[in-house]
C-alpha cells in the first residue's frame, strides 16, 4: 500500500494541524481533533497544484471576467414528482446541485428518497449502501409502480459510483447513505469524518461539470446534528432534515440551507402504509374535532396557531401539573423546547404567583409534530394555567404570542395569516398580545382578546 502522510483535522469545523492536539485551534472544541491517513495520489495538477484538502485541481486556465456579462438564467429544475419536497427544495432539484437529506433511523428518509426516485422524470440511478437492492425493491413495490428507467447499484465505492454515473448518465443520482461511502485515498473507516468528507468531495467534483442533481442521505447524531463532519454541511448546496416522532404519523421536512432558494419553506408528510403522503391542510388533520371542546373540555388544553415554513398550522398544546412524586420534580416535553418551557413557568410562577416549582409539568404537542414558534409560548402557559387551576380554556379559543422574561405578552409576526387560519378551523375567541399590534383585517366571525401580560390570562380565558 502507498505510504500516506497522516494529517489531524478537526471533526466539527475541519481545521487541519499538523500533530494531534486535546483542543481544536480552530474552534476551541475539545477531543473533536482525529487523524486521518490520505493517500498520495498522482494528480492532474498546474504546476503542484491543489486545493487544501488534496483534491486534484483539473488543469484549465483561470478566466477573469466582469461579473456584469454574466446575464441570469432561469434555472431548469427537475421536479422531484413530490409537492411538499419540491416546496422545500424552491420548486425542485437543481441540476449540479448536491442536497444533503438528515434525519433519524427510521423517520422515512429512504422512503423519501425512493418515492423522489419512482416519481421524477429521466433515468433515475439509487445507490444502495445499507440496504440490500431486494429489501430496497419490498419498499418501492409498497410505494407504487416499477419502472426499468430506475436503475440500482449496490456500492460503497466512490469510485465505482462515479464510474458508474459517466457509464450510465442518469438525470438524478441518490446515495443511501453517505456514512457508508468510502475512498481509497482515504484510509479511515467507511463513517468516519475523513471517508465522509472525502467521499462528498469526490460526488461534487463528479457531479457539477455533469449538471448532476444529487440526493445524499445523512444520519443523525444523538443530540440531532448531521453525523460527520461540520464541513460537509458547507460542501453540500442544499441541507434538509427530516424531523418528527417515529411513532406518529407526521412529519416535517426543513432547510437549514439552500442555496437555490428559500429556507423558510417547510414541507409536512404524513407516513401510511402507500408511503409519504402530503399534507395539505395540516390542522384539519392535527385537530381533528378538537376545536369546540367536544373532548369533555379537558383541561390542560390550549389550541394555538403556529407557523411552519410559511403557512398556518393549528395545533393541540397539552400540559399535565400534578404535584410530584418524587423529590426533584419533572418536566417533559414532546414537540417543543425544553428549555423554553423552563423558562415559561418561571414566568408563571414569578410573575402570576403560581407556586408549580414542586409540581411535576409535561407538555405534548398533539399530533408529534415538533414546533419552533415561539407563538407557541402563550397557548403553553394558558395549557399549564389551566392544568393546574384544573379548569378548561373556554370554547372555541385559540392563542397565538410570544411570551417575555417580565411576563409580557409579545405579538407575534404574521397575525392576520393566523386568524384566517383560526376563522377557518372554527375559532371564534383568539387571543394575542395586546402590545403594539398592528391592524389587522378581521376575518368574520372571530374576536380578538388582547392581553398584555400572563398575569391577564387568568381572567379572561376561562
Ligand atoms: P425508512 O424510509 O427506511 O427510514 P430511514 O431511511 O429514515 O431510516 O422507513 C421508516 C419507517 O417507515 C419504517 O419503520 C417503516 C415505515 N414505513 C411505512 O410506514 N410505510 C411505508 O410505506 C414505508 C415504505 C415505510
Ligand atoms: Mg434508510
Amino acid at each position: 500500500m502507498a505510504k500516506g502522510r497522516a494529517k489531524y483535522a478537526c471533526s466539527e469545523c475541519g481545521t487541519v494541524c499538523a500533530q494531534w492536539v486535546g483542543q481544536c485551534p480552530g474552534c476551541k472544541a475539545w477531543n473533536t481533533v482525529e487523524e486521518e491517513q490520505i493517500i498520495a495520489h498522482p494528480r492532474i495538477s498546474r504546476k503542484g497544484g491543489s486545493d487544501a484538502s488534496g483534491v486534484a485541481l483539473v488543469a484549465r486556465k483561470a478566466e477573469v471576467r466582469p461579473l456584469i456579462e454574466y446575464v441570469e438564467t432561469s434555472i431548469e429544475r427537475l421536479p422531484t414528482g413530490e409537492e411538499e419536497f419540491d416546496r422545500v427544495l424552491g420548486g425542485g432539484l437543481v441540476p449540479g446541485a448536491v442536497v444533503l437529506l438528515g434525519g433519524e433511523p427510521g423517520i422515512g428518509k429512504s422512503t423519501l428518497a425512493m418515492q423522489t426516485a419512482m416519481r421524477a422524470q429521466g433515468k433515475i440511478l439509487y445507490v444502495t449502501g445499507e440496504e440490500s437492492p431486494e429489501q430496497v425493491r419490498l419498499r418501492a413495490d409498497r410505494l407504487g409502480e416499477l419502472e426499468s428507467r430506475l436503475l440500482i447499484l449496490p456500492e460503497t465505492s466512490i469510485d465505482a459510483i462515479v464510474e458508474a454515473v459517466q457509464v450510465e448518465q442518469p438525470q438524478l443520482l441518490i446515495v443511501d447513505s453517505v456514512q457508508t461511502l468510502h475512498s481509497s485515498r482515504v484510509e479511515s473507516a467507511p463513517g468516519s469524518v475523513a471517508q465522509v468528507r472525502e467521499s462528498t468531495a469526490e460526488l461534487l467534483l463528479a457531479a457539477k461539470p455533469m449538471q448532476l442533481p444529487v440526493l445524499l442521505i445523512g444520519h443523525i447524531t444523538k443530540d440531532g446534528a448531521l453525523a460527520g463532519p461540520k464541513v460537509l454541511e458547507h460542501m453540500v448546496d442544499v441541507v434538509l432534515t427530516f424531523e418528527g416522532d417515529r411513532h406518529h404519523a407526521f412529519r416535517i421536512l426543513r432547510a437549514s440551507k439552500n442555496r437555490f432558494g428559500s429556507t423558510n419553506e417547510a414541507g409536512i408528510f404524513e407516513m401510511q402504509q402507500q408511503g409519504l403522503l402530503p399534507v395539505a391542510n395540516p390542522s384539519d388533520v392535527l385537530l381533528g374535532n378538537g376545536v369546540s371542546g367536544e373532548n369533555g373540555g379537558a383541561s390542560g388544553t390550549a389550541l394555538a396557531v403556529a407557523i411552519e415554513g410559511a403557512r398556518p398550522i393549528m395545533v393541540e398544546v397539552q400540559a399535565l401539573v400534578s404535584t410530584a412524586v418524587y423529590g426533584t420534580p419533572q418536566r417533559s416535553v414532546t414537540g417543543y423546547e425544553l428549555r423554553r418551557l423552563h423558562m415559561l413557568l418561571a414566568v408563571l410562577e414569578k410573575r402570576c404567583g403560581f407556586k408549580i416549582g414542586a409540581s411535576d409539568v409535561f407538555l405534548n404537542i398533539a399530533g408529534g409534530l415538533k414546533i419552533g414558534d415561539p407563538a407557541l409560548d402563550l397557548s403553553i402557559v394558558a395549557a399549564a394555567l389551566g392544568s393546574s387551576l384544573d379548569m378548561a380554556v373556554a370554547p372555541k379559543t385559540a392563542f397565538a404570542g410570544e411570551v417575555g422574561l417580565t411576563g409580557e405578552v409579545r405579538p407575534v409576526s404574521r397575525l392576520e395569516q393566523r386568524a384566517r387560519e383560526a376563522a377557518r378551523m372554527g375559532i371564534e375567541r383568539f387571543v394575542v398580545s395586546g402590545l403594539g399590534r398592528s391592524k389587522i383585517a378581521l376575518p368574520k366571525g372571530l374576536k380578538l382578546i388582547e392581553v398584555s401580560r400572563v398575569s391577564d390570562l387568568q381572567r379572561v380565558i376561562f
